[in-house]
């Protein structure tokens, strides 16, 4: 199986670095995978511990419109996609990354050809025979956009606070309309207090909760120094391991 996974919630919960975490939990188990920046910040990188970020798809003016256009003055919807993750990602070990960019503002109808390039291209790679992770930007203005359309599962990042868990649902809400069927939390960030009013939120949320990871001053170290820190707290890569199993157990 090679789910297509999108990480979603509200700013600042832990999404990259769960995303990242996860793109290498299972690449070290073999997959080959497709990490996705969608945020515009595009930080994915460092929780993937590649250097460098690829040039961001929405920059490529040349290649967009040399994919797009028409002799008509209009534009293809349908352009050729299907070399842009080996010709434009970067990859290290299993794990390739794209970034996308700035896009263009808009409802899910914007046409213009920098859309109608990024929405070919996501829709060719949750077809292709791959795990994909995808870090979504935060909050839910990208779920307007539909940039998560096609995934089989949205993994919420929720913080135990009661702001990250009424976005959590609203993520929820909006992720249906777009046509999303699984939804699942995981709740980073749990320090020793009670987070029994918490879970109980999320539950009536109707959000499985998948996974558990607790703050972790390594994760904080390993920012400091820019490091991964997938590289730098073996019990994070524990937990994100178990977070891989149950989101395959989810999608059986
Ligand atoms: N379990 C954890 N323990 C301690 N610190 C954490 C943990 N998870 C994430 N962090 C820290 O929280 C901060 C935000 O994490 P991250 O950038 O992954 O969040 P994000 O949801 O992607 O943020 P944004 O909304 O800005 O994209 C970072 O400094 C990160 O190191
Ligand atoms: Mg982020």
């Amino acid at each position: 199986m090679n789910p297509k996974i999108a990480v979603a919630g509200k700013g600042g919960v832990g999404k990259t670095t769960i995303a990242g975490a996860l793109a290498r939990v299972f690449a070290m188990e073999g997959h080959s995978v497709i990490a996705i920046d969608a945020d515009p910040a595009m930080n994915l990188h460092f929780s993937l511990g590649i250097e460098r970020n690829p040039e961001p798809l929405s920059d490529m003016k040349d290649l967009i419109m040399e994919r797009t256009s028409l002799d008509n003055g209009l534009f293809k919807l349908n352009p050729k996609v299907d070399d842009i993750v080996e010709n434009y990602g970067i990859q290290k070990g299993n794990v390739v990354l794209l970034v996308m960019g700035t896009v263009r503002r808009g409802g899910g109808g914007c046409t213009c050809p920098e859309n109608a390039f990024l929405r070919a291209l996501l829709r060719h790679i949750f077809r292709r025979d791959t795990t994909v992770v995808m870090d979504c930007e935060a909050g839910i203005e990208h779920l307007g956009r539909g940039t998560a359309r096609g995934v089989d599962i949205m993994l919420i990042v929720v913080e135990p606070s009661v702001k990250a868990v009424e976005t959590a649902t609203r993520i929820k809400s909006l992720g249906c309309e777009i046509g999303i069927r699984k939804f699942a939390a995981v709740l980073n960030k749990v320090m020793d207090t009670d987070i029994n009013a918490i879970t109980e939120r999320i539950s009536e949320a109707e959000i499985p909760i998948i996974g558990v990871i607790p703050q972790d001053n390594a994760i904080l170290r390993a920012e400091i120094k820019g490091k991964a820190p997938f590289d730098a707290s073996p019990s994070f890569v524990e937990r994100v391991k178990m977070l891989k199993n149950r989101i395959e157990m989810l999608l059986q």
